[in-house]
């Protein structure tokens, strides 16, 4: 009977020992994809523990796990954000409309459409893996030099002007704007921005980058205007890029505003309302590079000073380098950028030159940067039109929910 009790102690001990062990692991193990509640809700919570955050990379040479590069935080988490007690998984059961917006140039359409093939289907991938709520539109500004040619092919993916959103409900869509340079818009049109931001007065051209910005602000203010702004969150970026899985589940929350690399922050992500105020300074605070010249820079950096008390700027989650052997799984990698002096895999470069046709049909792990970036390219290039159409289709379609 003794024996009997003593045993039994001693298993209730370990049991008891057990269960706090996994309580104890359970507190520090860094919470599945939501990047954003380590950053501020658990170190609010365990009083500036620090632990690690972020994924893993595996490190085949050593064999030994390294933590993946944590993204910069480059503000302070004590912003006044109203919406701190929102999580990833709430916004996860609601309705989220998010669109993300390119600028497709018309020079060298030719080329740029290389990129759109692949960034197409990496759409189509991160809506594979996307909620049935959530939708994410691919919005296209093209302007009145665009070329038929290119058009017509991206008509043939279902890209129209028609397309635009009427409802929050509708399947994810691609869209295409027709926009009017700066320099092509008319008095009136021009006189409204002068006033706004009397600097356009100065110069009878807007610089590539800065017509580009001017085209985004003027057409999330014709959104506004006609009521039919239905984002919620948008993305800026350019076609030389790849929307990752994890974009798929993912938004950013908390005020959290992600900024690709610098110095010229191709891409950002954020709330409608922070895109719009972002690039409203960034177009106010416009610098003239030059006393004697009339050559107008764009200033990110006061830009990023005006608003870092009302936006969490984070930097290494979007524009991650498309040859980085970095995981996307579960970590917060949404987005990767091929950038041009890169000729290991994967290399934009290269695969123009064909050096990866051929391999499309190898065992590419959609988990890893590099490999994803590859397979998406190589599948944009090998599936015809059609058949990344229909893909598509298949892949948007949701059930109707009410
Ligand atoms: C559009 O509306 C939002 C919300 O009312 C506002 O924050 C934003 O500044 C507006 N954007 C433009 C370009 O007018
Ligand atoms: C102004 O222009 C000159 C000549 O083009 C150049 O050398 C100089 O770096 C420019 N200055 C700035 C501030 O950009
Ligand atoms: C100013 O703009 C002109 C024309 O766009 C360009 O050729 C020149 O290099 C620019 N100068 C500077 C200093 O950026
Ligand atoms: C699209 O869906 C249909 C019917 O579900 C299926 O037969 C077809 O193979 C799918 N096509 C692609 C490209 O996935």
């Amino acid at each position: 009977m003794f024996r009997f009790k003593t045993v039994s102690s001693i298993l209730f001990s370990v049991a008891a020992i057990l269960v706090f062990f996994v309580f104890i692991l359970h507190i520090l193990a860094p919470s599945y994809q939501s990047p954003n509640n380590i950053v501020t809700h658990s170190s609010k919570r365990l009083n500036r523990i620090h632990f690690p955050r972020l994924g893993w990379v595996k490190d085949k040479t050593t064999s030994v796990f390294i933590p993946a590069e944590s993204s910069r935080q480059m503000t302070e988490p004590l912003i006044n954000c109203r919406e701190n007690l929102v999580t990833i998984e709430q916004y996860r059961s609601r309705s989220v409309v998010r669109g993300v917006i390119v600028r497709f140039p018309s020079l060298k359409s030719d080329y740029y459409f290389v990129q759109f093939r692949w960034f197409y289907r990496s759409w189509i991938e991160s809506e594979m893996f996307t909620l049935d709520r959530w939708r994410t539109d691919i919005i296209i500004i093209i302007d009145d030099k665009f070329p038929n040619t290119i058009r017509k092919l991206l008509e043939h993916l279902d890209c129209h002007i028609e397309n635009q959103r009427v409802s929050r409900r509708q399947i994810s869509r691609c869209i295409l704007i027709n926009h009017k340079l700066f320099s092509q818009q008319s008095k009136t049109q021009q006189q409204f921005y002068i006033d706004k931001y009397s600097i356009f007065n100065r110069v009878n051209e807007l610089d590539d980058n800065i017509d580009r910005l001017f085209s985004i602000y003027d057409y999330i203010n014709q959104l506004n205007k006609t009521q039919t702004n239905f984002y919620d969150f948008l993305m800026i970026t350019t076609m030389n890029t790849f929307l990752t899985t994890q974009f798929g589940k993912y938004i950013p929350i908390k005020c959290s505003f992600l900024l690709g690399t610098a110095p010229d922050y191709s891409t950002f992500y954020g709330k409608s309302n922070q895109i719009s105020q972002f690039i409203h300074i960034l177009l106010y605070t416009l610098k003239e590079s030059n006393g004697t010249q009339r050559n107008l820079s764009i200033d990110f950096s006061s830009t990023i000073e005006k608003l870092k008390t009302k936006f969490l700027f984070l930097e290494g989650q979007v524009d991650i380098s498309c040859d980085s052997k970095k995981t996307t799984y579960r970590t917060s990698i949404y987005h990767l950028k091929c950038y041009a002096h890169s000729t290991s895999l994967f290399s934009e470069r290269m695969f123009r030159e064909k050096a990866y046709d051929g391999y499309e049909k190898e065992p590419f792990n959609i988990y890893i940067a590099r490999e994803y970036a590859t397979l998406m390219a190589l599948q944009s290039k090998v599936m015809s039109l059609d058949d990344l159409h229909i893909l598509a289709v298949n892949v948007t379609r949701r059930e109707v929910y009410t």
